[in-house]
């Protein structure tokens, strides 16, 4: 293949792949990407050292060519793949939600959610997240310690958007122990058996478990989200059984594996930073601006890819037809020409960030359900367990996609 290179003169990370596992053990590499920031912010990465089969991919890093790539969809696709790796995640199934097409399907299909997921229509929804919240934290009740991500964010998020897609509660466990280990493919705890049996043993009953769901909608219609992809109508055709599914699973992931990350992130930092939590027990107005701090130095998921539709050049760079382009949100949100000592935690911050990507099409849907969410959990947890401290070392997933925690343990009363 053509070798490319960044233009820079001395560029001193050439060799360096991004995506290699060795990176990510605990979480972003965010020394690595301060360089590239500094040194060569839109870098080539040859390939992914643990999944030589895939070609190499573009890494932007800097938020203005994240902002420039998001908004323009017409030089960069979302409709090949949107992961940096083509061995993960089954091609078939991203190209069937709307997030792994263009416009105007894209558009046409999301058009159909957006009126569930304005802030006004997301607000209705206060007092039942804040009851299920608490049902969780009561459950608590007498313990010393917990584990807050499988305790406390998992069972809050699967019964969130369990409910918008009309499940049972008795389905909400089954059903994230394999999102989780659909978006967290390459982790060995999350997904034990490696991803081509994964993908031959899980997949199919899932698949069938959502169209027995499907055929319940079909012969009585509700009023959930389930129903609406099912008489979902584009141009007068209905999605396919499959384009249906790819829907539930995108949106069953999106609700389970995001606010889950950002809330466990969020209480880390906080029992990391006492002063900066103890800002927040004084004055609980600051959890919004403290939500959006979280968002911005750990966004959920770590990279979407764009892929090349013609030949263009990015940061001086050039990005050939079909070239693979992996948007670094990690990086963006500390680029230090926006903001100031990017790495320090503020809860005061309040800042603008690109977790749930930088505009354009694929804008995230969930932003007002996602920030209804955390400040719920947050604000629920620091009333209820104000001293919380560390009670283990937490463990992150290995993955560079779904940038979370896989285990918190705390000490709930301190
Ligand atoms: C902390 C929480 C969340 C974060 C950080 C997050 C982040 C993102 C990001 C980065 C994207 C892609 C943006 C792009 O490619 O330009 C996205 C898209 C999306 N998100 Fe979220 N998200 C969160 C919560 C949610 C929730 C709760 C839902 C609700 C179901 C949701 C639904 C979606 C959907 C459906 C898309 C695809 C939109 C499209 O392709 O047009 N997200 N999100």
């Amino acid at each position: 293949m053509e070798r490319k290179v960044c233009p820079a003169e001395h560029c001193s990370v050439e060799q360096l792949g991004v995506a290699d596992e060795a990176h990510w053990v605990e979480g972003p590499p965010h020394e690595l990407f301060e360089r590239l920031r500094s040194e060569c912010p839109v870098h080539w990465s040859r390939g992914i050292a643990q999944s030589p089969q895939d070609a190499g991919f573009w890494s932007v890093t800097k938020a203005a060519d994240v902002h420039a790539v998001s908004r323009d969809w017409e030089t960069f696709s979302s409709a090949s793949n949107i992961l940096i790796t083509d061995h993960g995640v089954p091609v078939e199934l991203v190209k069937g939600m709307f997030i792994g097409m263009d416009p105007p399907k894209h558009d046409r299909i999301k058009a159909l959610f957006q009126r569930a997921f304005t802030p006004a229509a997301i607000a209705q929804h206060e007092g039942a997240i804040r009851d299920i919240t608490m049902g969780v934290m009561n459950g608590l009740a007498g313990r010393e310690t917990c584990d807050l991500v499988t305790e406390v964010a998992q069972p809050v998020v699967a019964r969130v958007i369990g409910s918008f897609m009309g499940l049972d509660p008795l389905d909400d466990k089954p059903w994230a122990d394999s999102i989780n280990s659909l978006l967290g493919f390459g982790d060995p705890d999350l997904n034990p058996k490696g991803l081509e049996q994964l993908v031959a043993e899980d997949l199919p009953p899932m698949y069938e478990k959502c169209m027995g769901l499907v055929a319940d909608r079909r012969a009585n219609p509700t009023d959930d989200m389930l129903s609406v992809l099912v008489f979902a109508e584009i141009d007068g055709d209905v999605l396919t059984d499959d384009e249906i599914f790819a829907g539930f699973v995108l949106l069953m992931a999106a609700g389970n594996d995001s606010t889950k990350a950002t809330y466990t992130s969020t209480m880390r930092a906080l029992m990391e930073h006492p002063d900066q939590r103890q800002l927040l027990i004084d004055d609980l107005s600051l959890v919004p601006s403290a939500v959006e701090e979280a968002l911005r130095m750990f966004p959920a998921f770590a990279h979407f890819r764009r892929t090349a539709t013609k030949d263009t050049v990015l940061g001086g760079c050039p990005i050939k037809q079909g070239d693979k382009v992996a948007l670094w949100y990690p990086s963006s949100n500390r680029d230090e020409e926006r903001y100031e000592d990017p790495s320090r935690f503020d809860v005061t911050r309040n800042p603008e960030h690109q977790a749930f990507g930088a505009g354009g099409r694929h804008f995230c849907l969930g932003t007002a359900l996602a920030r209804l969410e955390l400040r719920l959990l947050v604000e629920e947890t620091i009333k209820r367990f104000p001293g919380m401290t560390l009670a283990g070392e937490p463990t992150w997933v290995l993955s560079q996609f779904s940038s979370q925690l896989k285990s918190l343990p705390v000490r709930l009363n301190g």
